[in-house]
């Protein structure tokens, strides 16, 4: 069901970045572009669907003739065009959908709708390939946190999510509270290191199994921020963020615990964090277990990973309606 080419191409429109590469079945990435539209949501303190989509459609072709030309790669190089159909914003998923299928019914080639999250899950093997099997991996972005337990690339078992936030919107609600606009993880993690926590924040759900929750802590910031008006936004980041970090390593350590693995991989947008990757380097040591962290631009959202996701989908022979599903789960294709 593949085209002839050796090469695919990555289609990502699930929320707030225009993003297209061109992946090899490896995960060398050729090229890349990622036309982010923070500056847009900036003043929401958060994505603004309507908003979304329509710099999509405007971004969408532009960005994807940038990596044809950057890397003089031709249509007939495809071996398929891979797309996010789900889980994310309705109107943003469509707009990369029809491009798309209306790009591979002109150029010829096979059009694949890929699970977002399974993208995010073969980051950590971009340009290098470094999950070691079994693995448990910890997915923690805007619109998810995740535990799974990995087999294999493709074989995954969720074990943990949240009941209600993830932990980039507690980061995103948090930063908006703090006045430092969007996205607020960046921000905060700026901010942090020159502060010193003068407060300890809830760490909800942390000795209840493998589930997350984050409106708590989120709310108790906000209480906190009304009852003291003079406190210093850096020790406000501060304690926040160590509230987060021991709620994160903490579920990770009980996973490990409880299903026995070779390495622990993080990823999603909060996976740039350094606070996050310093906290997981020392937690892999202690157990002496791998740590697989993809390079900080591969962690926020890019086309790159859906590329190499969508070869998974063409070796194991997985086609997909290209139908959007904005609840699309981590286990489903
Ligand atoms: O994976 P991602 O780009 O998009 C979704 O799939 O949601 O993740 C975006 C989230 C945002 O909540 C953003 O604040 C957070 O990742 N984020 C960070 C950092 N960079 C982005 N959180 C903490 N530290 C960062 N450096
Ligand atoms: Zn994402």
């Amino acid at each position: 069901m593949s085209g002839h080419g050796s090469l695919v191409l990555g289609v990502e429109t699930s929320c707030d970045d225009t993003a297209v590469a061109l992946v090899d079945p490896r995960g060398s990435v050729i090229a890349s572009c990622v036309a982010s539209q923070a500056a847009l949501h900036t003043t929401f303190g958060g994505v603004y669907p309507e908003l979304a989509s329509r710099a999509h459609i405007d971004k969408i072709l532009p960005t994807v003739q940038a990596v044809l030309s950057d890397s003089g790669v031709r249509p007939r190089d495809l071996a398929a065009i891979g797309v996010t159909r789900g889980p994310g914003l309705i109107g943003s998923l469509m707009v990369g959908l029809n491009t798309a299928a209306g790009l591979g019914h002109g150029w010829e080639v096979p059009v694949i709708g890929v699970n977002h999250l399974r993208g995010h899950l073969r980051s950590a093997d971009l340009e290098e390939s470094r999950v070691k099997f079994p693995a448990i991996v910890l997915l923690v972005s805007g619109g998810h946190t995740l535990l799974a337990r990995l087999e294999s690339t493709t074989d995954i078992r969720l074990i943990g999510s949240t009941v209600d936030d993830s932990v980039g919107e507690a980061y995103d609600k948090v930063a908006r509270m703090l006045g430092l606009g969007y996205p607020g993880g960046p921000a905060i993690d700026r901010l942090a290191p020159s502060g010193t926590p003068q407060v300890r924040f809830p760490r909800p759900m942390l000795r209840q199994g493998l589930d997350f929750s984050f409106s708590g802590l989120k709310s108790a910031v906000e209480r906190y921020l009304a009852a003291t008006p003079d406190a210093q936004p850096a020790d406000v980041a501060a304690a926040f963020v160590e509230a987060c970090m021991e709620v994160l390593i903490s579920k990770c350590r009980a996973a490990i615990k409880e299903y026995p693995v070779s390495s622990l991989v993080i990823v999603g947008g909060v996976a740039a964090s350094p606070q996050l990757r310093a906290a997981a380097t020392e937690l892999c040591a202690g157990l002496g277990i791998g740590l697989c962290l993809p390079p900080v631009k591969w962690s926020t959202d890019n086309g790159a990973m859906i590329g190499l996701a969508t070869w998974d989908y063409l070796t194991n022979g997985i086609t997909n309606t290209l139908e959007p599903v904005p609840g699309l789960g981590m286990e489903a294709f």
